[in-house]
């Protein structure tokens, strides 16, 4: 038989599969990854790769030992956005709460308000930093929602610089869109089932008709919508092809996660007020319980998701920075994966396949977020050699050499470099 051919080849690596289950990173010591072209062509123990793959003229990375993981998927962050929220962070500190602060005219107005005043390219070349740094750090998957502009057209504008960011970044990583509902707009309060109606009618037919979202998401929350509101949004998304998705028992128990299991989203996010019967009603539905930590001590709060129940009860999860300016002003992927372990006790193994086959999961992508053969060759090599020390050396950037469809596109200067090999 014919040996695969290989035009990089990554060897004398601990290989994290990350594809036998949400508590095995699936390690591999001793092995050896072969990419032809945007593909994984192999993957076994690197004493077998002469005899198994044809890697004469491949890239040859040597790992020296280091751990070699899928790329992260980030499947939740709000990196198209203008203005900054430090005075409300401040008040935060002061002792008010994001739901207070929200409910006074801050929170998300504050940022809609700015980014509807800021011209796209500004807004794009925000997001573009933003998500470089996320490249940098091993991301190699974006969900990137909207939900900024609120109305209409401004919804449309946010999809569109999206897309832009998806071309700006040259494909370095996959930009997924999302349509994400997130308040009722300023100008709609006093009609909210009209704002609603005409959303379904006019701007969830145009976004799925011109593609320019994946995902529709919604906002279930006091101050956002209401879960009638939500299921007459999603149902209409769905109806035209788009996967819903929700954020879900936040800051109250909205009853989101019970929505997302009826209408069979691929996705409930946060979940810090979820209760026992949400936990069943996702199990059932198999809807992946999103976990954004950050947020959760972003916003001062104990309450962390219930993520140990939600894995005992069997549902799948999945783990982001869900950076946005209000709940998570931070691209930190090392403190999301420590804070998943200290604050959600996920080992560090399953923090890791959280961050990549669960986030593949949520945003429905079988071909990402596992090291086997056929999937697309996203990879990256960190500075250490298992998913403990990733945990364990925190909020530091591990990453070391990141590969986009078996295409180096990011190394660590060397003065960055936390390399303990
Ligand atoms: O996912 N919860 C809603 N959306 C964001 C926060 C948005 C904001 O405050 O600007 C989140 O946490």
């Amino acid at each position: 038989m014919s040996r695969p051919a290989a035009t990089l080849v990554l060897r004398n690596a601990v290989v994290a599969t990350c594809d036998r289950g949400p508590s095995d990173a699936g390690l591999l010591p001793g092995a050896a990854v072969a990419v032809d072209g945007r593909r994984i062509a192999w993957v076994g123990r690197d004493r077998d790769l002469e005899a198994e793959v044809n890697a004469a003229g491949a890239k040859v990375i040597d790992a020296r030992g280091g751990l070699v993981t899928p790329g992260l998927v980030d499947s939740h962050t709000h990196l198209v956005f203008a203005g900054e929220r430090a005075g409300e962070f401040a008040l935060r500190c002061a002792g008010r709460t994001y739901l207070q602060v929200a409910l006074s005219g801050g929170g998300i107005a504050v940022t809609t308000r700015e980014t509807r005043a800021a011209p796209d390219e500004q807004l794009l070349a925000a997001a573009a930093a933003r998500a470089r740094r996320l490249i940098a750090q091993g991301v190699t998957t974006l969900e990137v929602k909207s939900g900024y502009g609120l109305d209409a057209p401004e919804e449309l504008r946010l999809l569109r610089i999206v897309h832009q960011l998806g071309a700006a970044l040259g494909g370095d990583a996959t930009i997924l869109p999302t349509l994400l509902f997130h308040a009722v707009p300023p100008e709609h309060v006093g009609d909210r089932a009209g704002f609603v109606r005409e959303a379904c009618a006019s701007l969830i037919p145009q976004v799925a008709r011109e593609r320019l979202a994946q995902f529709c998401d919604v906002f279930v929350e006091d101050g956002a919508f209401a879960p009638d509101e939500a299921r007459r949004l999603l149902q209409a998304a769905k109806d035209r092809g788009l996967v819903p998705r929700v954020h879900a028992e936040q800051l109250t128990a909205g009853g989101g996660a019970r929505l997302a299991a009826e209408l069979g989203c691929s996705s409930a996010d946060h979940l810090e007020e979820l209760d026992d019967a949400g936990i069943a009603a996702l199990a059932a539905a198999r809807v992946v319980a999103g976990l954004l930590p950050l947020s959760t001590l972003f916003l001062g709060s104990e309450r962390y998701a219930p993520a140990r129940r939600l894995l005992e009860a069997g549902v799948p999860v999945s783990l982001a920075t869900n950076m946005n300016p209000g709940s998570a002003m931070s691209e930190n992927v090392g403190l999301t994966l420590s804070l998943a372990c200290l604050k959600l006790r996920l080992t560090p193994a399953e923090a890791l396949v959280a961050f990549t086959a669960g986030g593949a999961r949520a945003l429905r992508q079988p071909d990402l977020g596992r090291v086997a053969r056929g999937a697309d060759a996203d990879l990256v090599l960190w500075g250490c050699g298992s998913p403990e020390h990733l945990a364990w050396h925190m909020a530091v950037n591990h990453a070391l050499v990141v590969v986009k469809h078996g295409r180096v596109v990011h190394e660590a200067a060397p003065a960055a470099m936390v390399d303990c090999r």
